[in-house]
C-alpha cells in the first residue's frame, strides 16, 4: 500500500470511530415493544371495521389461519354479524395475514407461535394456551365477575396500551383492584 491510501484508510477509520452511536426515543420504544408486546395495529380499516364491539385485537395475537378462519365466517361471528364490504374485506384480510403472529418477529408474537400445534387454528386469542398461562393466577371475581372487565377477551379493560400492543406487566391495572402483584 503506498501513502496516499493508507492516510486516506487512517482517516476513514477514525471517521467512523468517532460518530456516536445514537439512540432516539422512537429506537427505544420499538425496542421495548419488541421486547414486551407485539406489534401496534396500523390499519386504519381495520380499526374502524373491527373495533366497534371490541378493541382492535393486534394481528400479531394469532397465526395467519386464525384470521382467514375469522374472516371466512363474519356473518356469524361469535354470534353476531360482522360482516364488512368486500373491498374493506380484501384491506382488512390482507394486513391481519401480513402482520399475523407468524410473519412478526416480536417477542411475544414468537411466544403465541411456539404454543399453536401446526394444524390448529385457535379463533380466541384468550383461549390460547400463552395467553392462558399468563393469566391463570388472576381469581374469577377479578375477571368474569367484574362489571368492568367480563371477560379475558377485554384485555384493553386491564391492559391500557393493548391497542398499541403493549402488554407489559408494569402497565397492568385491574379495574376496581389497581395494580397486580404477583
Ligand atoms: C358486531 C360486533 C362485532 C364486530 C363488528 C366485530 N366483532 Fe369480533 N367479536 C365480537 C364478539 C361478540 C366476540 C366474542 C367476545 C366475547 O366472547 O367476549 C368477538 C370476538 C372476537 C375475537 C376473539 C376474541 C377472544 O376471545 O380472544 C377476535 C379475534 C375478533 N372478534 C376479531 C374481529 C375482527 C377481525 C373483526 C372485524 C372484521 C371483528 N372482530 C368485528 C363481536 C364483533
Ligand atoms: C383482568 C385483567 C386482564 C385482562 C382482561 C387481560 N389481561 Fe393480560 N395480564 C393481566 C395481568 C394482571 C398480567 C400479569 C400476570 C402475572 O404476572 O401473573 C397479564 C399478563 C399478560 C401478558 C404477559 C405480560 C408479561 O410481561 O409477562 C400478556 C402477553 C397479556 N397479559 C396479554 C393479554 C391479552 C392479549 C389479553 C386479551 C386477550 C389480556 N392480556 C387480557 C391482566 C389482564
Amino acid at each position: 500500500m503506498n501513502k496516499t491510501i493508507i492516510t486516506i484508510s487512517v482517516i476513514l477509520i477514525s471517521t467512523v470511530l468517532t460518530i456516536p452511536v445514537v439512540f432516539s426515543d422512537d429506537d427505544r420504544d420499538e425496542y421495548r415493544q419488541r421486547s414486551l408486546g407485539v406489534a401496534p395495529v396500523t390499519s386504519e380499516t381495520y380499526k374502524s371495521e373491527c373495533s366497534s364491539c371490541h378493541m382492535a385485537y393486534s394481528p400479531g395475537l394469532l397465526p395467519a389461519g386464525s384470521w382467514k378462519k375469522i374472516m371466512t365466517g363474519l356473518e356469524s361471528h361469535f354470534n353476531d354479524n360482522a360482516e364488512v364490504d368486500n373491498e374493506d374485506y380484501k384491506i382488512i384480510q390482507d394486513f391481519l395475514v401480513a402482520n399475523s403472529a407468524e410473519k412478526s418477529n416480536y417477542r411475544r408474537s414468537r411466544k403465541i407461535m411456539r404454543t399453536i400445534g401446526k394444524d390448529e387454528t385457535p379463533v380466541r386469542i384468550s383461549e390460547l394456551p400463552y395467553i392462558k398461562r399468563e393469566h391463570d393466577e388472576i381469581p374469577d371475581k377479578m375477571i368474569r365477575y367484574n362489571k368492568k372487565v367480563n371477560s379475558l377477551s377485554n384485555c384493553i379493560a386491564c391492559h391500557a396500551q393493548a391497542e398499541k400492543g403493549l402488554f407489559d406487566e408494569d402497565s397492568v391495572k385491574i379495574p376496581g383492584y389497581g395494580h397486580w402483584d404477583d
